[in-house]
C-alpha cells in the first residue's frame, strides 16, 4: 500500500471510508428510519478516512485533507458554491507548491537564524558565489546579495508563483533569479550551494554536486543529509526547530592526488 502514491491511497481510503459508511447504514437502518441528514454523513465519511489514513500507510497529517474533502465537498454543495472556485484555488495552490508532487518538494521558508548561520560560514571568505537551489521567495538570495563578501548570489526556482515573487523580490533588493529547474543548474561557478528540499532528491543531487563543484566548494543542506554521505560538519542552530545544517566541504569527497 505505501508504494501507492499518495494522492491514490488516500481516493482509496475513501472508497474503503464510504464502503464501511454503507455497511453502518445499512445495519443503522434496523433501528432508525433513513433518511439521515447529509451533513452527518458527511462528517461520518471524514471522520472515518481520517481514522483509517495513519493506519493504512498515510502520513498522519494526510487526516486534515482526507476529512476536509467529503465535507468540503458537502459543504460545496450545500451553499452552491460555484465550482470555478474550486478550480481557481486548485490552480492557485498548484502554481505554488508546483514541486510537491513531481520533486516531493514543497514551498517552506528558510529562517533568519539560518540566514545568519551561512553569513557566519562564509565570513573569512572573499568574492563568494552563492546559489540558492529551489529558491522559493528569494528571501536567502536577498540576504546574501546584501552581503559585502559575496560577488553574486543566485537561485533558481520552478514553481511559478514563488519564481515570480522572488524575481520581483530581487530586482527591488538584489540578487538574481532563474526560472530554471535544478536539475539544469551549473555548479561549477558557485562557491556555496545551498538546498532546504527533502530527503527525496538528495540522492540524486548528491551525484550531481560531486561530478560540478569544485574542490574548495562548499554544499549546505538544511535539514535533510545525503543518506550514506558522512557531512564534514553539522551545525545545529539555536532555533525553534533546533535546524540542522548539514555542510559538505567537497574537497573532502573528491579523490586526492597521489
Ligand atoms: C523548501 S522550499 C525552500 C525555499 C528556499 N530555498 C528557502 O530556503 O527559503 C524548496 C523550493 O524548491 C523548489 N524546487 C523544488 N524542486 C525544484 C526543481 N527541480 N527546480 C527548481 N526549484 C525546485 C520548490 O518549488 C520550493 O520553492
Amino acid at each position: 500500500m505505501k508504494r501507492l502514491p499518495k494522492i491514490v491511497l488516500a481516493l482509496l481510503i475513501q472508497g474503503l471510508a464510504l464502503l464501511i459508511l454503507a455497511g453502518v447504514v445499512q445495519i443503522l437502518s434496523l433501528w432508525v428510519a433513513p433518511p439521515y441528514p447529509f451533513w452527518a454523513l458527511a462528517v461520518a465519511q471524514g471522520v472515518l478516512a481520517a481514522f483509517l489514513s495513519c493506519r493504512l500507510g498515510l502520513p498522519c497529517w494526510w487526516r486534515l485533507i482526507q476529512f476536509s474533502l467529503p465535507v468540503g465537498l458537502y459543504l460545496g454543495l450545500h451553499f452552491q458554491i460555484n465550482p470555478w472556485w474550486a478550480l481557481l484555488i486548485f490552480v492557485v495552490l498548484w502554481m505554488i507548491f508546483f514541486n510537491a508532487i513531481k520533486e516531493r518538494v514543497p514551498l517552506y521558508l528558510t529562517n533568519g537564524t539560518t540566514r545568519q548561520a551561512l553569513k557566519k560560514l562564509i565570513k573569512r571568505q572573499q568574492q563568494v558565489r552563492f546559489l540558492d537551489l529551489g529558491c522559493g521567495l528569494g528571501g536567502n538570495v536577498v540576504f546574501m546579495s546584501q552581503l559585502v563578501n559575496v560577488e553574486r548570489s543566485d537561485g533558481v526556482e520552478t514553481a511559478p508563483i514563488p519564481y515570480l515573487i522572488a524575481k520581483l523580490f530581487t530586482l527591488v533588493r538584489g540578487g538574481n533569479v532563474f526560472a530554471m529547474d535544478l536539475w539544469k543548474s551549473q555548479l561549477a561557478y558557485y562557491d556555496v550551494v545551498y538546498a532546504f528540499l527533502s530527503p527525496e532528491p538528495m540522492p540524486k543531487l548528491w551525484q550531481k554536486l560531486v561530478n560540478e563543484m569544485h574542490s574548495d566548494a562548499i554544499f549546505v543542506s538544511n535539514s535533510f543529509a545525503v543518506p550514506e554521505v558522512e557531512p564534514s560538519e553539522i551545525w545545529e542552530l539555536d532555533d525553534r526547530r533546533k535546524t540542522k545544517l548539514y555542510l559538505y566541504r567537497m574537497q573532502d569527497f573528491q579523490p586526492k592526488a597521489a
